[in-house]
């Protein structure tokens, strides 16, 4: 296998440099212009701040196009959604008061070509609890037409009290996390980050010769 021989031949401080690019890539879900549509994390911890994730790759990356992403919630006592939060040529609003000043964009920047729609919520209540809904509305700019798509995603959102101290369970589940995606960005068509660790691997002939040898 491709990836036990790198665990062997690949020395430990490079290999380490690969891991924490690719857990960053992983995190952000976007990574050299690949998309990986990542889902959200549901569990935010009271008096945090808390990123609510949601991303939609553009089917077509060579085609230009413009998205505008709205958010909507439910509150655990509400019957509806209410829009929440609108991000549209490159400003964001809040529209529910009981967000106001709490609510950050925290998804593509500095382009109207969106694909990262995440909101990061400051100082989380139990009251933030509930179903967040976002919405890409995507214009796909063709030639000669236009070609609108829109795609909606949900988020159910636990609010819990702080942790005194982190559970050592969470903790092992999240390193067989962080080795199942290695496992993932060394099958050749799957690897997002495949352009960091050659970039990495380069800086020693050896190692480099190594990440041919294994393909
Ligand atoms: C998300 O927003 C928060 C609050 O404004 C900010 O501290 C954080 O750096 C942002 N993160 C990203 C990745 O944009
Ligand atoms: C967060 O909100 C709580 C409750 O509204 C408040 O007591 C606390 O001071 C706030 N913390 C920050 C950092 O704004
Ligand atoms: C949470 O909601 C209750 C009931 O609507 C309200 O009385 C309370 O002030 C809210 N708490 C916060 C921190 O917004
Ligand atoms: C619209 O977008 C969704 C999600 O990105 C995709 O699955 C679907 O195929 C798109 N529809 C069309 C007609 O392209």
């Amino acid at each position: 296998l491709a990836a036990r021989r790198f665990w062997v031949r690949f020395p430990a401080p490079v290999f380490l440099h690969g891991v924490s690019m690719f857990s960053l890539c992983m995190v952000a879900g976007l990574c050299r212009g690949a998309c990986v549509e990542v889902d959200s994390d549901t569990e935010a911890v009271a008096n945090e701040g808390f990123k609510l994730g949601c991303i939609s790759c553009k089917m077509r990356a060579e085609v230009p196009a413009k998205a505008v992403v709205t958010w909507g919630f439910r509150g655990a006592d509400d019957q509806e959604f209410s829009p929440l939060y609108e991000y549209e040529e490159k400003r964001g609003s809040v529209l529910d008061p009981r967000f106001e000043e709490r609510l950050d964009w925290n998804g593509s920047k500095n382009t109207e070509d969106l694909q990262d729609g995440s909101i990061y919520i400051l100082n989380v209540t139990f009251n933030d609890t509930g179903t967040y809904e976002c919405t890409f509305r995507r214009t796909l700019i063709y030639t000669n037409y236009n070609f609108e798509n829109s795609t909606t995603k949900q988020i159910r959102l636990r609010v819990v009290p702080k942790r005194k101290n982190r559970d050592i369970l969470v903790q092992i589940l999240v390193q067989i996390q962080i080795l199942i995606q290695i496992q993932i960005c060394f099958s050749p068509s799957l690897c997002p980050c495949r352009a960091e660790y050659l970039a990495v691997a380069s800086e020693s002939k050896e190692n480099c010769g190594a990440v041919q040898e294994a393909e």
